[in-house]
């Protein structure tokens, strides 16, 4: 194994231990007043007036905006990725917590005490808080994936062959509301100088960031700097520039002085998205030896009323493609109601998708009396029938393979209810993982010294992937240093430009870039010794040429009077997207412990096997591969974000009531790597490992718990009463 690969430990690990990473809420900025937002008491209606005037007077208030005072922004066209709503630019309110104004203080206490004076009077409207199960006003999504995918989809006739086929699954799953809840809250620290606007903000995407708060202000994007060095958690909710980063820059211009605005635990709840209520309708037709002549999938997400862009889960599109059905329909449609857009979220669409898909299998295995491995085997895709294209790798056979020897799966009784350990009722369930390979142009800078210290520099993001350690050792392996001697730099919108960390693309996308850059620099180098840059090699700070020569790069800076070299380069996408269908793909296999008599559910082991090309560091990509699978057990048993009908309040919008998986929840889990470098892909050959773990787990998680009593759960998450006996 040479660098790339190797379990290193994360160069920034030790500085996140001790305290030392600065996160974005942390940043030094003197002068800095506190800002601290004013949230609606009603769902639905209009402010008729903030009442300011106690407020005002007390100590330390420097202002108070409303949406009758706020400045106007200049573009406020709620669109994908620019969400310029709630950000006081008019008084409609359409949903419970929604900024109604801002309160900016000398020090925080005050801001906060300030903030408790303020009054609204609101004309209150009829709301509609919660999607339920009726669909009747449910409409087709405008602008689905962003216009890049069809709503709805089809190959043959999924109905009539439904109704032909011998053997029928057909259910209803449905997956709650689930926060994201990063440690690190939003944070912004924004301040002027001049009509120069620097931010320091919790962003999986400086350089969207960057973009938003340009177009929303009305000012030249090279006028603004975005810095987040580290990202203390995002899972999708800081892709998006959401309002609280603009509004800490409105009244930072306001107030003419740099403005702290932290969100607070509850306001994480209704200020930057959440996964969405998704209610699936599954209907599979089979033949009896087990061959899927029918799927349909009918995907019905939780939209907001109002008018702050559109966001459409996309539960269906692993229908699409994960099997080789000859006939398949698929529909998305999107319930609108009195809640805050919802976003991005883990693995969004897969992740809520495969529960219902991977358990309809389930299902559908058990009314064949099959194995429910052998059944995805007897429909296992060679190609995508959706896209009519070859995989650009698939080594999904070899994870359920590897995943059913290591867990001990061929040992599985067909029927429920037959494992036990005492009283306890044991159960064995799998489903699949996959998720697409996306991937962006990025571009990277490396600046190498005489003394042979490297710098490697994108406008990345690290949201805890990985990130600053990956682009050391893809650094270090291209131009032959030890990683030791490399120090990469992110997090600046200032440095060259690298896209959103979302959708599992920040490997694929900033590593070849780095890739790219390590090929200039030694192009540089080449043509400084007079060689042909095909011909030469580094090494251990040597340049060798054709005949082995080896010369020092010292040396060969010191000739042409230079203390460093540098090169830039940027890396694009080629036209691997019209030739391939891009999945990395992977398998769970579960082990629950169901006491009928509580209703206790304990995971008592898992094998996770995942095919994600090639892999980057063993250690950080196990780590990923926990973390995504406990992310997992939190949406099959414990999450689930709980409205009051009435109001449209969040219940639960804290870490205690709002239950997340803790160690005592997780058994010791095996990660199995499959690894197969996929080239068709990108020059690294990586696959993406971001959001794939966490695919499949609540369906895992559901089989199993099928399997040890018998009942099968169809809405998340699955709780004690699911399972009493
Ligand atoms: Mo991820 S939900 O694409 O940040």
């Amino acid at each position: 194994m040479g660098i790339i690969g190797a379990p290193i430990a994360r160069v920034d690990g030790r500085a996140k231990v001790t305290g030392r990473a600065r996160y974005a809420a942390e940043a030094a900025v003197p002068g800095a007043v506190h800002a601290v937002l004013v949230q609606s008491t009603i769902a639905a209606g209009v402010v008729l007036a903030v009442e300011t005037a106690a407020a005002e007077g007390m100590p330390g208030v420097l202002a108070i905006l409303t949406p009758q005072n706020a400045p106007r922004l200049a573009d406020v066209r709620p669109q994908a990725q620019l969400v310029p709503n709630p950000t006081l630019q008019d008084a409609t309110v359409a949903y419970n917590g929604q900024t109604i104004a801002v309160v900016v203080a000398e020090t925080l206490q005050q801001a906060e005490a300030a903030a408790a004076h303020v009054r609204a009077r609101y004309r209150a409207d009829e709301a509609i808080t919660e999607m339920g199960d009726d669909l009747a006003d449910a409409y087709v999504p405008k602008n689905f994936r962003n216009g890049m995918r069809k709503p709805d989809s089809a190959r043959g006739d999924a109905d009539a062959a439904f109704n032909a086929a011998p053997v029928q699954i057909s259910a209803t799953y449905t997956t709650p509301v689930e926060h994201h809840n990063p440690m690190e809250p939003h944070a912004t620290i924004a301040r002027w100088d001049g009509d120069r606007l620097t931010v320091w903000t919790a962003t999986q995407y400086v350089s969207g960031a960057r973009a938003t708060l340009a177009r929303l202000l009305g000012i030249d994007a090279g006028n603004v700097r975005v810095i987040c060095p580290f990202t203390g958690g995002g899972f999708g909710c800081k892709g998006t520039t959401w309002p609280p980063a603009v509004l800490a820059a409105m009244a930072a211009r306001s107030v003419n002085r740099p403005v702290k605005l932290v969100l607070d635990r509850r306001q994480m709840y209704t200020s930057n998205g959440f996964r969405p209520r998704t209610l699936q309708k599954l209907r599979l037709g089979a033949t009896p030896d087990g061959q899927i002549v029918s799927l349909r999938h009918d995907g019905f997400t939780q939209m907001s009323l109002g008018d702050f862009g559109e966001f459409a889960e996309p539960v269906g599109l692993a229908s699409e493609m994960l099997y080789a059905v000859p006939n398949a329909a698929v529909t998305h449609r999107l319930v609108a109601v009195n809640q805050g857009l919802p976003t991005y979220m883990r693995a969004p669409g897969e992740a809520s998708g495969s529960f219902a898909l991977e358990s309809a299998i389930d299902e559908m295995a058990a009314a064949l009396n099959m194995d429910p491995l052998d059944l995805r085997l007897r429909n296992y895709a060679e190609s995508d029938p959706h896209e009519n294209r070859p995989f650009s790798s698939k080594a999904l056979r070899e994870c359920y393979r590897a995943g059913a020897e290591a867990f001990g799966w061929a040992q599985r009784p067909l029927a429920p209810r037959c494992l036990r350990d005492g009283d306890v009722l044991v159960g064995w369930g799998m489903a699949t993982a996959l998720y697409p390979i996306n991937r962006s142009a990025a571009q990277a800078t490396l600046r190498m010294g005489a003394d042979g210290r490297v710098f490697v520099r994108s406008g990345t993001q690290e949201i805890g992937g990985g990130t600053y350690t990956t682009m050391a050792q893809v650094t270090a392996e291209a131009l032959g240093v030890p990683v030791g001697q490399v120090t990469a730099q992110l997090g600046d919108s200032a440095w060259p430009h690298a896209p959103v960390s979302g959708g599992s693309q920040t490997s694929a996308s900033v590593l070849n870039a780095v890739v790219a850059a390590a090929d200039a620099l030694r192009a540089r180098l080449a043509a400084l010794a007079g060689l042909d840059a095909r011909q030469v090699q580094l090494a251990a700070g040597t340049l060798v040429g054709p005949d082995g020569t080896r010369l020092r790069i010292d040396v060969l800076l010191a000739r042409h009077g230079l203390d460093t070299i540098e090169a830039t380069a940027e890396s694009v996408p080629g036209d691997e997207k019209q030739r391939f269908s891009l999945h990395s793909f992977g398998a769970h296999f579960v082990e629950v412990q169901v006491d009928p008599a509580i209703g206790r559910i304990r995971i008592a082991r898992h094998v996770g096997a995942f095919d994600t090309g090639r892999v980057l560091n063993a250690r950080t990509a196990r780590s990923q591969a926990i973390g995504g699978i406990i992310y997992g057990y939190g949406m099959a048993l414990l999450e689930k974000t709980e409205v009051d009908a009435e109001t449209g309040r969040y219940v639960n919008a804290n870490l205690s009531d709002y239950l997340v998986p803790v160690n005592a929840d997780v058994p010791d889990i095996v990660t199995i790597f499959v690894e197969k470098p996929d080239r068709n892909a990108n020059p690294l050959g990586v696959k993406g490992l971001g959001e794939l773990p966490t695919v499949g787990v609540a369906a895992a998680v559901a089989n199993a718990v099928y399997h040890a009593t018998g009942r099968r759960v169809r809405d998340l998450p699955i709780r004690v009463e699911d399972v009493l006996a």
